[in-house]
C-alpha cells in the first residue's frame, strides 16, 4: 500500500466555475497519487458529489444567496465568504481530526489562494497548508507588487521594482502589469490582495496551474519573493480524467453539429462563466461573426447580455446565418469542443482555464479580456507567446470580422497558427516522464508525504 493512502488532504474550494474546475482536477490528480480527499466548499455553487464518488464533501454554511454573487460585487462577496466560512471550516476540520478516520489522518490543507482564511485555520490546528493558484503564476507577483499597507508601512518589493525601470517581468513591464490589475484599486481590493499574498507567504508551498515553459522567466522571480517551494504542475485538466464539474448543463448537441463541419473551419466563441456583455456588444459580435463568413459555435450564458434572458435581441436576419453556418448554446462541453478537429480558432475572454485548455489543443485565440487576470493572460497570448491576436475593448463588427479571418484563414495568421500547434506539443511534453510538470508533481507528492500526520 502506498504511504499516501493513509493521508487525507482537505481541499478548500472557492465557489466560482473558473476555480471549482481546477481545484477538482487537482483533487483528482492527488487522489490518483493515493491521497484520500475531502472537499470543503461553501454551500453556494456546490459541486455535484455524485461525479466524485471517491471524495468526501464538506459543505460550509456561507450565508450567501445566488443574487448576492454578482461579478461587479466580486470582492465584497469574497469578504462575506471569508467572514462567514472561517469558523465553520475550523470546526469541521477539527471534527474530522477527532474522528480518527481509518481512511487517513489529515496531512494538510490545500486551499484556493483566494480562500486565504484557510491558511489561518491550518495554523490554528497545527496543520501544514498549501496554497493553490488557479490563475497564471504572474498573477501572484501582480498581487504582491501592489503597494499595500503592511506592518512596516508599505511593501518595499513594489517600490524596488518601480524604481528600476529596466526591471521586466518576462518582457511584460511592471507598469503594464499593474494596469492589468486595475490602476486605482479600492481599499477592499488591496486588502484582499494583501491577505492573499500574506497567506501565500505563510504556507508551506504553492501549487500553480501553469506549465514551466509558459512562464519560464516569471517563475524564478516569484520563487525569489515567496520563499516556500512553488510547484508548476499544470495543465491540471490534462492530468485528471474528465469528470464534469460544470454548474450549468452542458449542451452536447453542439458536438454533433461540429461533426458536420470541415476541419479547422469553426470559430468557438465563449467568454467563460462570469463575464457579461451589453446589447450593443451582442449586436457587434453577431454582425462580426456574420461578416467573417466563418462557421461559428457561440456560447451565450443565460442572463449574460444586459437585462435580457438569452439571445432574444439578436437581429432577425441573424437566424438565417445561424441556419447556414452557426450554432448557439447556453453552455458547451468546452474541453471537448476545443479538442474537436473542426475547431480552428477560439474567441475568448482569456480566463486562465480557457487559455490553458486552448493551448493544450493547439487552437489559436482571439483575445477579448474583460476584467482582472484576463487582461494579463491576453497580453501573454498576443504579445509574448504570439499564439493569438487581441481585439480592442470596444467591439466593432468590421474589426472583429478582419481579426477572425486573419486568425483563421489569411496568410498573416499563419505564424500564429503554427506557434499554437508548437505550444500544444510543448504542453504534451511537460506531462511526459522527466517533463517539467511530471517532475514537479513527483516533488510535490514527496513534500506532502514528508508532513507528519
Ligand atoms: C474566472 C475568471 O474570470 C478567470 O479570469 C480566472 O482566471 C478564473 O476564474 P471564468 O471567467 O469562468 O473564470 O473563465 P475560465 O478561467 O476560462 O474558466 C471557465 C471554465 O468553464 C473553463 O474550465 C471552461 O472549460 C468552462 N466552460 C466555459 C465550459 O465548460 N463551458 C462553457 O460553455 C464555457
Amino acid at each position: 500500500m502506498p504511504v499516501s493512502e493513509n493521508r487525507r488532504l482537505v481541499l478548500v474550494l472557492f465557489p466560482l466555475q473558473g476555480h471549482i474546475n481546477p481545484m477538482l482536477q487537482l483533487a483528482t490528480i492527488l487522489n490518483s497519487r493515493g491521497f484520500s480527499i475531502t472537499i470543503a466548499h461553501p454551500e453556494f455553487n456546490s459541486p455535484d458529489p455524485s461525479n466524485y464518488p471517491n471524495f468526501t464533501f464538506l459543505p460550509i454554511p456561507d450565508g450567501l444567496s445566488k443574487s448576492s454573487f454578482a461579478a461587479q460585487d466580486f470582492h465584497s462577496t469574497m469578504i462575506a465568504i471569508h467572514r462567514n466560512c472561517q469558523e465553520p471550516l475550523r470546526r469541521f476540520i477539527l471534527q474530522t481530526l477527532e474522528q480518527n478516520n481509518p481512511q487517513g489522518q489529515v496531512a494538510c490543507i490545500v486551499y484556493d489562494a483566494v480562500m486565504h482564511f484557510a491558511q489561518k485555520v491550518a495554523s490554528q490546528l497545527n496543520l501544514p497548508s498549501i496554497n493553490v493558484r488557479t490563475s497564471a503564476a504572474a498573477s501572484m507577483l501582480a498581487f504582491a507588487a501592489f503597494p499595500r499597507a503592511d506592518e512596516q508601512g508599505y511593501i518595499t518589493f513594489a517600490d524596488s521594482l518601480t524604481q528600476d525601470e529596466s526591471h521586466k517581468l518576462q518582457s511584460l513591464e511592471l507598469r503594464d502589469l499593474l494596469i492589468t490589475m486595475g490602476e486605482n484599486p479600492s481599499d477592499t481590493t488591496l486588502e484582499l490582495r494583501a491577505a492573499t499574498t500574506s497567506a501565500t507567504r505563510n504556507s508551506c508551498a504553492t501549487i500553480v496551474n501553469t506549465i514551466q515553459f509558459l512562464e519560464e522567466e516569471t517563475l524564478p522571480k516569484i520563487r525569489e519573493y515567496f520563499h516556500a517551494p512553488i510547484f508548476a504542475i499544470g495543465p491540471f485538466h490534462k492530468l485528471a480524467p474528465s469528470s464534469s464539474s460544470s454548474l450549468l448543463e452542458e449542451d452536447t448537441g453542439c458536438i454533433s453539429w461540429l461533426d458536420k463541419q470541415a476541419s479547422r473551419s469553426v470559430l468557438y466563441v465563449s467568454f467563460g462563466s462570469v463575464a457579461s456583455m451589453n446589447e450593443e456588444q451582442l449586436l457587434e459580435t453577431a454582425m462580426g461573426l456574420a461578416m467573417s463568413e466563418r462557421p461559428f459555435l457561440w456560447v451565450v450564458r443565460p442572463s449574460s447580455v444586459g437585462c435580457t434572458e438569452w439571445v432574444e435581441l439578436l437581429p432577425k436576419g441573424f437566424q438565417e446565418i445561424i441556419g447556414q453556418r452557426g450554432c448557439i448554446v447556453k453552455w458547451a462541453p468546452q474541453k471537448e469542443v476545443l479538442a474537436h478537429g473542426a475547431v480552428g480558432g477560439f474567441w475568448t475572454h482569456c480566463g486562465w482555464n480557457s487559455t490553458l485548455e486552448s493551448i493544450c489543443e493547439g487552437v489559436p485565440m482571439l483575445c477579448w479580456p474583460v476584467f482582472g487576470d484576463q487582461v494579463l493572460d491576453a497580453k501573454y497570448i498576443s504579445h509574448l507567446w504570439k499564439i493569438g491576436l487581441q481585439l480592442e475593448a470596444k467591439l466593432e463588427r468590421g474589426k472583429i470580422a478582419r481579426a477572425i479571418r486573419q486568425l483563421m484563414v489569411e496568410e498573416e495568421g499563419e505564424e500564429i497558427r503554427r506557434k499554437a500547434q508548437e505550444f500544444k506539443v510543448r504542453a504534451e511534453q511537460s506531462l511526459d516522464i522527466g517533463g517539467s510538470t511530471n517532475t514537479s508533481l513527483n516533488e510535490l507528492v514527496e513534500l506532502i508525504l514528508s508532513f507528519q500526520s
